[in-house]
């Protein structure tokens, strides 16, 4: 019988069709030529009209289970190229979380902490340890150790954050206004001669175009005998030519008044002011960009150091103020904006 015989045939060519057919189209295509409406087994379910009766009652079954064997043949191999397509995917797109990370694939640095970190690498240089104190300081070693007087108008200066709260001594605790405390806390510790670094958040409650609630200080002192101003300067200046990365650089002392230093000084570099930026190293002006001074002998008392033995001197500068100088960046508040595009222009790659 024609039909069947020539089925038989129809199955086998397109089952080995289907075996060696690996895109989806291809399976597709293949469905169309075998089981749409010009397919060939469509047009065997045509030709069963011509049969006697008889006969087609049982070729009618045998169409019906070739076709119900190629559309599951087909419908397997769908799922088979699907999986395979998958796992291929799955294969490309695998992260290996061991591999080192290379140039820029997380993110970018914020310029802050490039500036905070490449500041106290340069003070490890010159022989600084750096020490940590706490963000939320009792008052006494934010102004008390570091000779503010109770009522004294300078602790006014400082517009503190106040926290709810006293220290086991009774002391008011307050976020630290400076990061000069830190220099009581590892005084107290420290052998002598020392060399003492401090470097983080500081905050004042203050915000306008120029000052942010939280901002960033690094704090150095020096204790060593025989220790003078010109020490203080010579360090300075290295360090601020290390800095802006210029052979040398000037500056200028400028007296001043700090509660914890005397004589206390401000330090200016000199720079030359264009239309929208400000050169440092060159010109005829001059930029403010820290404060230090000889520390105040009450100061040391505090923290047990012998004052016939030991003097030292002590800087504070901002963070903030440097890298925007450095960087050119002219809008303090940026830096906390978490904006992309300016992430992306001043942030640091690796
Ligand atoms: N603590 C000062 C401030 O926050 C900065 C400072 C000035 C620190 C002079 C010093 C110093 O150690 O000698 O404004």
């Amino acid at each position: 019988m024609g039909v069947l015989g020539d089925l038989a045939s129809l199955r086998d060519r397109v089952l080995a069709e289907l075996a060696a057919t690996t895109t989806l189209e291809g399976v597709e295509a293949l469905r169309v030529s075998a089981l749409g409406k010009k397919g060939s087994l469509t047009a065997a379910f045509a030709a069963l009209r011509d049969l006697p009766p008889d006969d087609k009652r049982a070729a009618g079954q045998a169409l019906n289970t070739v076709k119900v064997a190629l559309e599951e043949a087909m419908a397997a191999r769908v799922q088979l190229l699907k999986d395979q397509a998958l796992q291929t995917q799955i294969m490309a797109e695998a992260l290996d979380m061991t591999l080192p990370v290379t140039g820029g694939g997380l993110g970018r640095r914020h310029p802050l902490s490039r500036t905070l970190d490449d500041i106290v690498a340069l003070f490890a240089r010159q022989g600084f340890v750096l020490h940590h104190g706490p963000d939320v300081e009792d008052d006494e070693h934010n102004f008390g150790a570091l000779n503010f007087p109770p009522h004294h108008p300078a602790r006014q200066m400082h517009d503190t954050f106040y926290v709810d709260q006293t220290d086991a001594n009774g002391h008011p605790m307050l976020l630290r206004t400076h990061t000069s405390c830190v220099q009581i806390h590892a005084l107290k510790e420290a052998t002598l001669p020392a060399r003492i670094l401090a470097a983080g958040r500081t905050y004042r409650c203050d915000s306008d175009q120029t000052h942010t609630p939280m901002f960033h200080q690094v704090e150095g002192v020096v204790i060593e005998d025989g220790i003078t101003m010109g020490h203080l300067r010579g360090c300075l200046e290295t360090f601020l030519a290390d800095f802006f990365e210029r052979d040398r650089v000037d500056i200028r002392f400028r007296p001043s008044y700090f509660p914890f230093t005397e004589p206390s000084a401000e330090v200016d570099i000199r720079c030359r002011r264009n239309a929208s930026s400000i050169v440092i190293g060159e010109g005829e002006d001059w930029l403010e960009v820290l404060g230090c001074g000889m520390i105040h002998p009450n100061v040391l008392t505090a923290c047990g150091v012998d004052t016939k033995r030991h003097q030292g001197f002590a800087f504070g500068l901002g963070v903030e103020r440097l890298a925007m100088l450095k960087y050119g960046i002219s809008d303090l508040r940026m830096f906390f904006q978490n904006d992309g595009r300016w992430l992306r222009h001043f942030g640091f790659v690796g």
